[in-house]
């Protein structure tokens, strides 16, 4: 099996179990940071979005423009379930078909971690992409370099990052300024967390 179909097919197998650990993750205070960084009207693009709480719940509760994007069904039907005031699409985030310059803020949490890290580059280029000009992208990956297909809820499950130094790389060469990076312990895991802006 392709490495993204077994990241799909896992998850849709997962969806319901997933989200019902989901909460132990809190990013309160760095969504609270983002969102500090963006305009009042802004639109935004949840990447990766998986069921839709609480990042896409959290956006659209403060009254921003929500557009969520998975490729695993079963995830997006609990995020039309649980957020049905953001916008939900079926789709492959590092093949992002939006016009340019159409987001304020692009988010992306625990997903990119799912990517081949061979997509990482064009990923993050497509990010600056859709991003509007000052436009701010905030996500995580991985700390260090790891690849590995592992059981993960029951399930099979692919993952795959370079080092954060590469990673950070990756993101200037796409052209964005960073504006903070950390290595964060939340929920139990540590994940490596960049504020950038177009
Ligand atoms: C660990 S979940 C995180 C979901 C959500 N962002 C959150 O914080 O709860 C990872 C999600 O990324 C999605 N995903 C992984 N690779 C993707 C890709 N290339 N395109 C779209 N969705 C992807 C999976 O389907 C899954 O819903």
């Amino acid at each position: 099996m392709k490495k993204d179909d077994v990241v799909r097919t896992g998850y849709n197998k997962i969806a319901a179990k997933y989200n019902a650990t989901r909460g132990q993750f809190r990013n309160e205070t760095e969504l609270e940071y983002f969102i500090s960084l963006l305009p009042k009207e802004a639109r935004i693009l949840d990447a990766g979005c998986g069921t839709g709480v609480p990042v896409a719940k959290f956006l659209v509760d403060r009254g921003y423009s929500v557009t969520g994007i998975d490729f695993s069904t079963s995830m997006l039907n609990l995020a039309r379930q649980q957020v049905p005031e953001a916008e939900f699409l079926k789709g492959d985030m590092t093949k992002l078909t939006f016009p340019a310059n159409s987001f304020d803020g692009i988010v992306s949490t625990y997903a990119i971690i799912h990517v081949p890290k061979e997509k990482h580059a064009t990923l993050y280029k497509n990010f600056y992409r859709v991003l509007k000009p000052g436009g701010v992208l905030f996500f995580s990956t991985g700390p260090d370099e790891w690849e590995a297909t592992e059981n993960y809820m029951g399930t099979t499950m692919f993952w795959s990052h370079p080092p954060k130094e590469t990673s950070l790389a990756l993101v200037k060469k796409a052209g964005f300024e960073i504006i903070r990076d950390e290595v964060l312990k939340r929920g139990g895991e540590t994940h490596y967390w960049i504020f950038a802006r177009k």
